[in-house]
């Protein structure tokens, strides 16, 4: 019996491949992986889509249940679901390599992930840095992280992608207006003076749907665009080749 790990793309249910989709009608357990991103579409409409009843895989069931589900393989065929591209979160390496050394057969279908989708912006993607996260500023007050690596990648001339924490079942997002202020309190506390309000930087909500947003302005001026819908992230570009330039203007 086979473990698939199928990326489902960044939009709706219709995002799968062709190869993700014969792979999940004929599975006998369906979970999806919904903690690490946010879809553009219910549970119920991936289930009628597919024609499978789906289990929700929390970020325990996920992790700590990683090793019941790669089991639960060897008997059946298990499809196990994630949003945008299987590899493009750390958390699903982790069942990968559990797989293997359980010599349980798994295969991988790939699909397109917010780190491909950025391209879109016009900054190209062999000239981004290390990919950073912004946590929820409440449960890290002393955060560092994202402005250390945005340091280090600036000083290559690095574009910086920031991923902005997400709790899809609390229905709690990290806004982008919120994470350019999380931003310039590290700034205060830091004083680099990389944060600073006429700072040019990329807000991007809903990348791959029809009604994706993407904006390049002042600090100033994103903090007060409301970019709807989640999910949000923020690029903080380097140096920049004016073929990027030419792309990026036609997003101010
Ligand atoms: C931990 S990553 C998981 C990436 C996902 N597995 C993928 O391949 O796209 C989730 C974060 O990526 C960003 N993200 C994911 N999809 C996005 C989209 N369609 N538009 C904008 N940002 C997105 C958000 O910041 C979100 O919190």
């Amino acid at each position: 019996m086979v473990l698939y790990l199928i990326g489902l793309g960044l939009n709706d249910e219709k995002d799968i491949t062709f190869k993700g989709l014969e792979a999940v009608k004929k599975c006998a357990q369906v979970y999806l992986e919904n903690y690490t991103s946010f879809l553009q579409c219910s549970v119920q409409e991936l289930e009628k889509f597919y024609g499978k009843k789906i289990t929700l895989a929390d970020r325990e069931m996920s992790e700590q249940g990683a090793e019941k589900i790669v089991d639960e393989a060897k008997s059946k065929d298990v499809a196990f679901l994630i949003i945008g591209d299987p590899f493009s979160a750390t958390t699903h390496t982790e069942i990968f390599r559990l797989a293997k050394e359980k010599k349980v057969p798994v295969k991988i279908i790939h699909n397109a992930s917010v780190l491909t989708a950025i391209g879109i912006t016009g900054l190209q993607l062999y000239k981004f840095g290390k990919t950073t996260s912004i946590p929820f500023p409440e449960e890290h007050p002393c955060l560092e992280t994202p402005y250390t690596v945005l340091k280090d990648n600036l000083k290559l001339g690095l574009h910086t992608l920031m991923l902005l924490d997400l709790r899809p079942a609390e229905n709690k997002y990290l806004s982008i207006n919120k994470a350019l202020e999380v931003l310039e309190e590290i700034e205060a506390r830091k004083k680099s003076k990389l944060i600073t309000s006429d700072l040019l930087v990329v807000g991007c909500a809903r990348l791959g749907s029809d009604d994706f947003i993407i904006k390049y302005g002042r600090v100033s001026e994103l903090k007060k665009i409301d970019f709807g819908k989640p999910p949000y992230c923020l690029v903080i570009p380097g140096k920049l080749h004016f073929a990027e330039e030419e792309v990026l203007e036609g997003w101010k």
